[in-house]
């Protein structure tokens, strides 16, 4: 999940490929670099482990050096790694022999070990540890004693894997190659220049059309426009389409960390994505692209997604059950795609996605469609593979999301759902207007709260809960029924931005076995339910967790005085109806996490490892 971002046109093209790059940025920031033709048609090459303002000091460093890094043909790529640890030698570009060929690449090359072997064999030294060098080989030879779209074709067919791959090359100095299998790549087109990157929003505000490249095809760029040809080596002509795609470069608004102003952004999503979805309910429903008649004959509805998405699908399953009476179904992207599938009648599949490029939740929905079931894509970025490639889709209001760890897009997903389950029990019959009008009427209310318990409690987790609970190496995290899935999202965001170990359970297994694990140095968060029965059973589990000693932080409702009791730390909420407990918690548990994470001086917006979109598998 590198980004790719290439140029060729009128302009010098190092300062609008390296804005294109910050701008994806997200997708992959351990190393970076940049490649283009200079005035001499040499390459010209700069690459270093970091990212961009990494990669921007490097280059100016290197000013007056006799490297010119100003030619009108140039790529770009951010990586995060997959082959080979983040350092210069392994960042891209990668090159032949005789660095006459450069070349960038997002996916992974699995064949790579064997190609390797054979390309050592006939004689091509390589450097790197990585996947993508072999590619420079392969073009240094097939370029020889062939045109340019032979030389792709060859190469297309001795590679395996999932690729969007640029290439310049000494050898044919005016083009750009753009090749795409299974990642996604698009042009930037106008009558004088062409742009290609691995999303639109590298090029918005540069050119307004778009050419979203098919897979298994490519395109050579000169500088008088573009031919794209499928891996038949027949031209074709995929739609040139105008660019919805705007960017705002958006600035942390005066917060600390892009997390903290998105926890902050959440009321305003909620508002936002209901707002939007009420008034687009006529086209809204034409969107998802399912008739009325299947509605009303639905047996079941599957979830599918990864990390944060499958979570909010996980709660999505309560709503869906309980409003529209539809026995539903979450499954992980990630397995899917690997156990058998049986087609279901009547159901339909929701891949829900953040980015909508998420490489696991995009092939189990292509493998979806290849049999021939109903898909909708739930997704924030309307431009996403996803919403292009599923039947139908509905879009979530969250803006652009640019920490690494989700949580407005989280928050929007869910409302999303709410929603949804009610618009299906309305066509179901189950429910009228009103009670559609009444769901908004609730989300804006768990909005307020989700914001409002933030306030009340930010004073005391600042100065006294965060320093309490940060140096704790293990926590156990509990919920049960719909609390469950939130208190895995929990659990995930503890993990990922302050790197402190969590194990997360339904509260009803303690007893099979983790309540071994129960002592005072590990605390035990608990997420209540507004459910009768459920709260009676939570607190049953608490007791069991006291009786062992154990230290318990709860998460509960107003009214819950038993269980407030029992609490060592614990924060409380109004009450709401029992589908929403999960979003009026949400804020305060990420705000809660955010203060640990930022007093273990943690990288808030960009936690080691991670990347936002996971465009490999
Ligand atoms: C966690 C997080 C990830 C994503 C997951 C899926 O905070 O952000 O777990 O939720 O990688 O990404 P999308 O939703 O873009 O498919």
């Amino acid at each position: 999940m590198c980004s790719v971002v290439g140029y060729n046109g009128p302009r010098p093209c190092r300062q609008m490929i390296l804005e294109g790059l910050s701008r994806l940025e997200y997708r992959g920031y351990d190393s970076s670099g940049f490649a283009c033709i200079d005035s001499t048609s040499k390459i010209a090459q700069v690459k270093t482990q970091g990212g961009i303002e990494q990669l921007s000091l490097k280059i100016a460093a290197q000013q007056g050096q006799k490297q010119e890094l100003n030619g009108a043909i140039g790529i770009g790529h951010t990586r995060w790694s997959t082959h080979g640890v983040s350092s210069d030698i392994n960042a891209h570009p990668h090159f032949d022999c005789h660095k006459t060929t450069a070349v960038v690449h997002n996916g992974i090359i699995e064949n790579f070990v064997f190609l390797k072997e054979k390309l050592q064999l006939l004689g091509h030294h390589f450097i790197s540890q990585t996947d993508t060098e072999v590619v420079a080989h392969l073009f240094e030879d097939e370029l020889k004693n062939q045109s340019l779209e032979k030389a792709v074709l060859s190469v297309v067919t001795k590679i395996q894997g999932a690729y969007a791959l640029l290439v310049i090359s000494e050898k044919y100095p005016d083009y750009l190659i753009a090749i795409r299998k299974s990642s996604p790549l698009c042009l930037g087109v106008s009558s004088t220049e062409t742009f290609v990157a691995s999303d639109v929003s590298a090029f918005a505000g540069q050119v307004d059309q778009v050419v979203f490249l098919p897979d298994e095809s490519f395109a050579i760029i000169s500088k008088s426009g573009y031919h794209v040809y499928n891996f038949f080596g027949e031209r074709i002509y995929p739609p040139v389409q105008k660019s919805t795609c705007t960017w705002t470069a958006e600035g942390k608004a005066g917060y600390a960390h892009y997390m903290l102003k998105e926890i902050y952004e959440q009321k305003r999503v909620i508002i936002d994505t209901v707002n939007f979805l009420r008034s687009h309910k006529s086209a809204g429903m034409q969107q998802l692209n399912v008739s009325h008649e299947l509605i009303q004959e639905l047996k079941n509805i599957h979830f599918i997604g990864c990390g944060t998405s499958w979570h909010a699908g996980m709660i999505g399953e309560y709503f869906m059950q309980e409003i529209a009476q539809v026995s539903t179904q979450s499954f992980l992207a990630s397995e899917f795609r690997y156990k058998k599938f049986f087609p279901y009648p009547r159901t339909v599949t929701i891949i829900i996605s953040q980015s909508g490029e998420t490489a696991d939740s995009l092939e189990a929905l292509r493998l979806l469609t290849a049999s021939e079931q109903p898909t909708i894509a739930l997704a924030n970025v309307a431009s996403s593979s996803m919403v292009r490639e599923a039947d139908g889709f509905l879009l979530t209001q969250a803006g652009q999301e640019i920490a690494v760890a989700s949580t407005k897009a989280f928050t929007a997903q869910v409302a999303a759902l709410y929603l949804l389950a009610h618009w299906i029990a309305y066509i179901k019959g189950l429910v009228t207007t009103q009670a559609i009008a009444r769901a908004e009427e609730e989300l804006f209310v768990a909005g307020e709260i989700l914001e409002n318990s933030i306030e009340r409690y930010k004073f005391d987790i600042i100065t006294r809960i965060a320093p309490q609970y940060a140096h704790y190496k293990n926590f156990i995290f509990l919920g049960r029924h719909i609390s469950f899935p939130f208190a895995l999202e929990a659990a995930l965001k503890l993990k990922e931005i302050a790197y402190i170990f969590v194990d997360c359970y339904p509260a009803g297994e303690l007893k099979h076995g983790p309540l071994a694990l129960i002592d005072a140095q590990t605390p035990v968060v608990l997420f209540s339910c507004l459910d009768e029965t459920i709260y009676k059973k939570l607190y049953g589990n608490a007791q069991e967790v006291k009786a062992r000693s154990g230290h318990l932080i709860v998460f509960a409702f107003e009214h819950q005085k038993d269980l407030i009791a029992l609490a060592d730390t614990v924060f409380i909420f109004p009450k709401v109806n029992p589908l929403l407990a999960p979003l009026v918690m949400t804020g305060l548990v990420q705000f809660f996490v955010y203060q640990i994470a930022t007093l273990l001086e943690r990288p808030i917006d960009r936690p080691r490892n991670l990347a936002k979109s996971v465009t490999v598998e």
